[in-house]
């Protein structure tokens, strides 16, 4: 599936994801050059065949990955098939996108942080990854880098929209069946509104096509303004959604 516009084109990876939708209901109104979308099944980041052929069938000029494995919970168990998705997928896609010379905008997170410091992460602050999800996308990032360094990285976190799995939409759903809930108080972050990361991504993009000197690699940090808890995002989400369901504040362990 593609919209023709200009003579430029663009691969959106991982387009039914829930950031992927966001971009793809942007794009399909603006003038980007020939925009691609593939996913699973039938397009797969840890298939060699399958990203090498659809790389140097469309030669794009950029391409967008929002593919990733996104359980974070569930990576813990499921190691091997984080580390293929998020680390080797990422090398495949920065080998081949070198080979035909385009330049990738990946999305990644701040789990590649171990969370202690009390202040704004700034980029240039020392990684440290907890978990098997974070290991597995730092690695993915310098994987990534290592083999193609027209790479912009945007590390965001706790995105939440209409699509997808996220936290507003299972309080929203949880809210509703339950008359209590517990949450989690000792962890904060900045929830991100999915679209508007669609939109930076998609600005970065329609700026690169004009003029490739806009395109700067490196890491980036995006993330909607406030920080809360988890525990304060469902007081909120609950007040906002008129939903009677109250919420009893607990720690992690
Ligand atoms: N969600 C968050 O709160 C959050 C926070 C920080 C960073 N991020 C990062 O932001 C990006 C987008 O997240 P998201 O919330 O949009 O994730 P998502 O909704 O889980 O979307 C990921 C997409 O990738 C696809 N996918 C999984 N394995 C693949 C493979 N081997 N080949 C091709 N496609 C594959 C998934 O397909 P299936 O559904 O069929 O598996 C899904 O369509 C990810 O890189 C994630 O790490 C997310």
């Amino acid at each position: 599936m593609y919209y023709n516009y200009l003579q430029m084109s663009t691969l959106l990876i991982g387009n039914k994801g829930q950031l992927g939708t966001c971009i793809e209901n942007i794009v399909k109104k603006k003038s980007l050059g020939e925009l691609f979308f593939v996913d699973l099944p039938d397009f797969d980041i840890t298939d060699e065949n399958c990203v090498k052929s659809c790389f140097f069938d469309i030669k794009p000029d950029v391409i967008i990955n929002c593919a990733a494995y996104t359980n974070v919970d569930k990576a813990e168990e499921e190691e091997e098939q984080a580390e293929l998705v998020n680390t080797f997928g990422m090398k495949l896609i920065g080998y081949y996108s070198s080979q035909i010379n385009a330049k990738v905008i990946h999305i990644s997170t701040d789990y590649v942080y171990d969370g202690y410091s009390y202040k704004p992460i700034n980029e240039n602050d020392p990684v440290n990854p907890l978990s098997v999800y974070g290991t597995t996308k730092l690695d993915g990032e310098l994987m990534l880098f290592a083999e193609n360094l027209n790479s912009l990285i945007i590390r965001t976190a706790w995105l939440y929209s209409n699509y997808g799995k996220n936290f507003v939409k299972t309080m929203l759903n949880v809210g509703k069946q339950k008359e209590e809930i517990r949450v989690v108080y000792d962890q904060i972050g900045t929830p991100t509104y999915a679209p508007d990361l669609a939109e930076v991504i998609i600005n970065i993009v329609e700026n690169t096509l004009k003029d490739k000197s806009f395109f700067v690699p490196g890491f980036y940090h995006y993330s909607n303004e406030g920080v809360c808890s988890w525990y304060d995002f469902a007081v909120l989400i609950f007040k906002l959604a008129k939903i009677n369901c109250k919420v009893i504040p607990i720690l992690s362990d």
